[in-house]
């Protein structure tokens, strides 16, 4: 797992302020002794943090991402959105979409898709989440629910090297419980067979504990971190155990 880069996702979702990041500091002193190390680290905070987020970390390895964003890469009259390039402005290399907290709020594979391409247009690289649901777990229907997701997600985007994936079962988020490490490795493994060349991250109760176990699942190209991600001490822990 150390040859290539891992890539680590902080997902903030709608916790933090101002002062929230001045937890980075201790991220920033610890990258620099950490150097040799093939990491990719990106903050996703919300929006209202992007902009001081992009400024702290001007000189720092790491990279700032969004949490959604709105499908029109234009301006228009849509009260309360975002869209990709304002993200974009404000020092965004990365959007987090499709992820099932907004998947729970409506959006639909098409919606997903539409975003996922206008966000490549406006230069944006993507962090495409997917993941079933513990009915459709049970049911047995993950690889058919997922290969779902990717088609219609990924419909009409020919060239997908701006894209990683990031599997996340919906009942793995925030729950404590993460799948069997073979079962991890499967699905990155099918996953990577539908999207060739693809990046796949895997993100649902990453802690500093399972990480000993989810670090050899060999296939896996890195984190996407929700509530560990808060807190510094368990995010540093994280990278740390990852490569020890
Ligand atoms: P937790 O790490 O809090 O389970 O959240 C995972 C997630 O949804 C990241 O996008």
């Amino acid at each position: 797992m150390t040859n290539k880069y891992i890539y680590f996702v902080a997902n903030w979702k709608m916790f933090g302020n101002l002062k929230s990041l001045n937890s980075l500091n201790k991220v920033i002193s610890f990258l620099k002794k950490f150097k040799k190390n093939k990491i990719k680290l990106i903050y996703c905070p919300p929006a209202t943090l992007l902009k001081p987020l992009s400024d702290k970390i001007k000189t720092t390895k790491i990279k700032v991402g969004a949490q959604n964003c709105h499908e029109n890469e234009n301006y228009g009259a849509n009260t309360g959105q975002i869209n990709s390039s304002m993200l974009k402005s404000v020092g965004a290399k990365y959007v987090i979409l499709g992820h099932s907290e907004n998947r729970h709020l409506g959006e639909d594979d098409n919606l997903i898709n539409l975003k996922i391409k206008n966000s490549i247009k406006s230069g944006l690289k993507i962090i495409f989440c997917i993941g079933e649901s513990y009915s459709q777990r049970r049911k047995k229907i993950t690889k058919k629910i997922l290969l779902h997701q990717i088609s219609r997600g990924l419909r009409q985007i020919k060239n997908k090297k701006n894209i990683i994936i990031a599997y996340e079962p919906i009942w793995a988020i925030g729950s404590g419980l993460i799948p069997k490490d073979t079962e991890i490795f499967n699905i990155i493994k099918f996953i990577k067979k539908k999207v060739k060349g693809s990046k796949v991250l895997y993100g649902g109760s990453v802690n500093t504990k399972n990480i000993n176990v989810l670090k050899k699942i060999d296939n896996v190209d890195g984190f996407l971190v929700g509530g560990a991600s808060q807190n510094s001490n368990n995010f540093i822990d994280i990278i740390k155990k990852t490569f020890n």
